[in-house]
């Protein structure tokens, strides 16, 4: 059902935990299945440093915010929008049709965390909109 990529992600998550002075912090729920996706970004001249991400959800949500913290760490912050929940669902060859949603988080988590950093430095991002599963801060835990 799961390719060995989700697994591979799953059991062995990259990137969890936090960035203390992090550039943008972004957290989504998605209010059916109950998971809450924390994401961190460290960004420096218009690029993406660091990465990190704490999910209380499902395997695949994990697997998801993993996956999308490696593809965004290099990036600027205009590829980073560019992270679709396609492109991380292509990066873990994959998910079940029931699990697609939970691609849309993390792609979410990226945009809030995206959206935090536009915010906090005043500055307007091209194409980004804060997302509808933005929950603001300080639920993760
Ligand atoms: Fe909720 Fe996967 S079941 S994010």
């Amino acid at each position: 059902m799961y390719s060995e990529k989700v697994m591979d992600h799953f059991m062995n998550p990259r990137n969890v935990g936090e960035i203390i002075d992090a550039s943008g912090i972004g957290t989504v729920g998605n209010a059916k299945c109950g998971d809450i996706m924390k994401v961190f970004l460290k960004i420096e001249n218009n690029t993406i440093k660091d990465a990190k991400f704490k999910t209380f959800g499902c395997g695949a949500a994990v697997a998801t915010s993993s996956i999308a913290t490696e593809l965004v760490i290099g990036k600027s912050i205009q590829e980073a929008l560019g992270i679709t929940n396609k492109a991380v669902m292509e990066a873990l060859d994959g998910l079940p049709p029931a699990k697609v949603h939970c691609s849309c988080l993390a792609e979410e988590a990226l945009h809030s965390a995206l959206w935090d950093y536009s915010e906090k430095n005043n500055i307007l991002i091209e194409g980004l909109e804060k997302p509808k599963t933005d929950i603001g801060h300080g639920h993760a835990e």
